[in-house]
């Protein structure tokens, strides 16, 4: 069995981050998503991995992600020149996937039960297609799917004005070579793509077998700002205390990861909370759920709840910097000491500059 991981697209729900990197590396815990997607993959033992590219971020991707090598796996990277949807990004992947089964994996989608009891189940054959479902609150933002009193998928919308459920399909799939035959007959749907949904109702029109699961403890699709931040939060809520940095004069409570050659002085560090290598925080307070990335620096500054990229500045600040999502390079200059009574929530793209 193939992997197709999806990772071109336009990222536009997540600007200004993404007009300068892809958004399927905006780093989780200070990870990429994108790596949790190959990292499940290959504990699932799906080895042979395409990743269709956009034309703008794909260059970032291929190298962030290299040949595969890391992860035990193969990388074969395919540039789908325009995001028509993601039926279009498996038409694009055709010579690639030929009649192989195949698991498709959103890129910008983290799910912390993995997708090996999916493979398992499927491999053991008399399955056209499964996907995977998960009951939501705001059902009209992704696709939906109805079930019948067995528990069958009797129909599929993509992004209903009026969904008929709540249950919403997550981004993996499981296929074999009949969804190609559904995709060579679809139609642009009303919001100009090809939808992989309109090409899995085909598959149950025409009687093939289309199963469903639920997805076991959480899933995110990082497509939003706050999607991030929460998906962080499940990410961090699950990893355990590791000091390897330098800490001085500092209160470091709980489950934090300090990386090699990070320095914390005069702080108070209250977890959970991941802080990669050369990071330097000095007369600073970093409270639960926020991510450090690489070589950023804070000095006298709060930040709570946030998600920090790589070689940022963030200095004096006035406010508690809460429930941000700051890009790479930035700098966020602030006047003032005094006590913080009020918090400051910004999204800055890579090489912003603030100052308080
Ligand atoms: O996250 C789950 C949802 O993903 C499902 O509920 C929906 O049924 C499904 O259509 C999809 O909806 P989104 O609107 O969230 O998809 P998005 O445009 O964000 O694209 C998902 C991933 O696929 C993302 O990593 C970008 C990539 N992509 C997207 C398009 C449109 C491509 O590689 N090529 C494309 O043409």
């Amino acid at each position: 069995m193939k992997g197709l991981i999806l990772s071109g697209g336009k990222g536009t729900r997540l600007r200004p981050l993404t007009f300068t990197r892809a958004k399927q590396l905006i780093p989780i815990a200070n990870k990429a998503n994108l790596f949790y997607v190959v990292e499940d993959l290959a504990k699932a033992g799906v080895k042979d991995i395409g990743i269709v590219i956009s034309p703008e971020t794909g260059e970032e991707i291929k190298q962030a992600v290299g040949d595969g090598s890391r992860w035990g796996v193969h990388c074969t990277f395919i540039v789908q020149e325009q995001p028509l949807g993601l039926a279009h990004a498996v038409k694009t992947a055709l010579p690639f996937l030929g009649d192989d089964e195949f698991v498709m994996y959103l890129g910008d989608n983290l799910l912390s039960g993995g997708i090996s009891h999916l493979v398992e189940e499927y491999k053991r054959g008399g399955i056209d297609s499964t996907v995977l479902l998960v009951p939501v609150d705001n059902p009209s933002q992704f696709g939906v799917a109805v079930l019948n009193e067995q528990g069958q998928v009797v129909r599929l919308v993509e992004k209903p004005k009026d969904p008929p459920s709540n249950l919403a399909l997550v981004g993996v799939y499981i296929f074999n070579h009949h969804i190609h035959e559904m995709i060579a007959d679809l139609r642009p749907s009303w919001r100009g793509e090809y939808e992989i949904t309109d090409a899995i109702q085909a598959l149950i029109t025409h009687n093939f077998r289309v199963t469903a699961h639920q997805v076991r403890g959480w899933w995110k699709d990082t497509g939003k700002p706050e999607d991030l931040l929460e998906a962080n939060r499940l990410i961090l809520s699950q990893i355990t205390r590791s000091i390897q940095g330098h800490i001085e004069k500092s209160d470091v409570v709980g489950e934090v990861v300090v990386e090699k050659d990070a320095y914390i002085a005069n702080s108070c560090i209250r977890g959970p909370v991941h802080i990669a290598g050369k990071v330097v925080i000095e007369n600073s307070y970093i409270g639960p759920y926020t991510s450090i990335g690489t070589g950023t620096k804070i000095v006298h500054s709060e930040v709570e709840y946030s998600i920090l990229l790589n070689e940022s500045e963030v200095y004096n600040l006035p406010y508690r910097l809460d429930s941000s999502v700051v890009g790479q390079g930035v700098v966020v200059d602030g006047r003032g000491g005094g006590p913080r009574k009020h918090t400051l929530q910004l999204v800055l793209g890579d090489r912003s500059r603030v100052q308080l």
